[in-house]
């Protein structure tokens, strides 16, 4: 693989965690305990949730209205907060926690090797 494939940022490794995974930003993209909407070369939409220097993903549509949960907030504990309408996601496990979401938001799997976070597919 080389470093100008799809996916991985140029200089900044290629060494994929596995199938499906790729380079979708460095820590220092995400403000601290904050959020970033990025797009994998899917086109899927993904919300990176950054709490500490542990990066989870959930999907950047909420559940509810579709609105993209990167707009939202991180509130507490690794529960985002859509900022529509205030539907609230335990990052953890995908549920919602707060109305007027009710239907669980997708989570994808994250891989961070020294600050590179790699995204890879939904977590069922
Ligand atoms: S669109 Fe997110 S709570 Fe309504």
């Amino acid at each position: 693989m080389s470093g100008t494939e799809q996916g991985v940022l140029p200089g900044l490794g290629d060494e994929r965690p596995g199938p499906g995974f790729e380079q979708v930003a460095v820590l220092g993209d995400i403000g601290a305990n904050g959020l970033l909407g990025v797009r994998k070369s899917t086109g899927e939409r993904v919300c990176l949730v950054r709490i500490g220097t542990v990066v989870r993903a959930i999907a950047d549509n909420c559940t509810h209205r579709d609105f993209a949960m990167s707009e939202g907030e991180l509130v507490d504990g690794g529960v985002v907060e859509c900022a529509w309408h205030g539907g609230q996601f335990d990052s953890a496990t995908g549920k919602a926690v707060q109305a007027p979401a009710v239907k669980e938001i997708v989570r994808y799997a994250v891989v961070q090797r020294g600050d590179a976070i790699w995204v890879g597919g939904p977590i069922a």
